[in-house]
């Protein structure tokens, strides 16, 4: 029987390797790294396949999942699945699978790379040396902001909103600079007070009194807009904020207006609410650092992914357990009988 894979956009050769050894029949939509695919383009091709492989640049909505009676999973290459609609997928008995852990560190790692780079003014020192502009040291060229304790000896203090596996790795980090570090997560009340390098703070709290507020929650109806107009007037003039969780999370036009008025010192963004478009201005601030969703991209990292995606993918072929089913209810549930059985007709 054929094993017809559907990899949306190009992934890592890993994934595709693991994929041709598995003896599956693999297409892959779209080439061009710097294009999407239209909805028309996916909704026509995804009839032809058993499993779909997407990133979370694709829309998996009802619509689409109900356009294909005979889809046997979906395992997309990405932790996050917002752009699933993973409930309609448990409905309809598709299992959904993602790639969590491999990415924990190389995110957490980047997430201070973001911080420093906006703490520092780091890429602005780099463009001013890259247009030969650097004639003479003085001592007020690139002031920034202490991360560490500074000449004062105060610490800083380091907020984590979001305390799932990458909040803790960055909070790991945060220790080797002595900072005082706040967590707020309601899901995770138990583990952060159980935690010695973290205290738990309510969210006003951890904002009216962090230096760098730093987003890591999954999206969710409850974390939209989270960090909104008012959250930011909470935070202090000197503070900044990261986010390499996703876009949404923070309302970008009220982020604008915040950096723009001096509300908050500065934001280090690697994700945007409409992404790739950027709110209005916001590019053309002096206190932003702007990334394009790199924080997880290192070549081990993203080969790793891709691998783990193709490894959900075959399981999903072969109708077992798939190794990150985000919604493992579904198996064995009528539906999901229907589906297989439909499939070996
Ligand atoms: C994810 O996996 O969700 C990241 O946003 C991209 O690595």
């Amino acid at each position: 029987m054929p094993r017809k894979v559907l990899v949306t956009r190009r992934i890592p050769r890993a994934g595709l390797e693991l994929l041709a050894q598995a003896d599956c029949d693999v297409t892959v939509l779209q080439h061009d790294e710097e294009r999407g695919l239209s909805r028309q383009e996916l909704l026509h091709s995804v009839g032809g396949c058993d499993v779909l492989l997407p990133l979370l640049t694709e829309p998996i909505d009802r619509q689409l999942m109900e356009s294909h009676p005979a889809l046997l999973g979906i395992a997309q290459m990405a932790v996050g699945f917002d752009n699933i609609d993973v409930a309609a997928a448990t409905e309809l008995g598709i299992p959904v699978a993602n790639t969590p852990e491999v990415l924990t560190e190389a995110t957490a790692d980047f997430t201070w790379a973001m911080l420093m780079s906006v703490a520092r003014r780091v890429p602005a020192a780099h463009d001013y040396m890259q247009s030969g502009r650097y004639k003479i040291w003085g001592p007020n060229l690139f002031l920034g902001a202490d991360v560490g304790s500074g000449p004062d000896g105060v610490r800083k203090v380091l907020g984590i909103v979001g305390y799932g596996r990458i909040g803790e790795a960055v909070a790991r980090r945060a220790t080797g600079f002595d900072m005082e570090i706040l967590a707020h997560d309601p899901s995770k009340r138990a583990i952060i007070e159980a935690d010695e390098k973290v205290h738990w703070a309510e969210l006003e709290e951890l904002l009216r009194r962090a230096d760098f507020v730093t987003l890591h929650p999954p999206l969710t109806p409850r974390t939209r807009h989270l960090i909104d107009g008012d959250a930011l007037s909470r935070m202090k003039p000197t503070a900044f904020l990261i986010n390499a969780a996703r876009g949404p999370i923070v309302d970008e036009s009220a982020l604008v207006d915040a950096l723009r008025s001096g509300q908050i010192a500065g934001a280090a963004l690697d994700v945007y609410e409409d992404e790739p478009e950027m709110a209005s201005g916001l590019a053309v601030l002096d206190n932003v650092v702007l990334f394009p969703h790199i924080a997880s991209a290192t070549d081990a990292t993203r080969s790793r992914m891709a691998a783990m995606a193709a490894t959900n993918a075959v399981a999903h072929l072969e109708g077992e357990k798939a190794p990150n089913c985000v919604n493992p209810e579904v198996y064995g549930s009528p539906v999901w009988r229907q589906r297989r059985r439909r499939r070996s007709i």
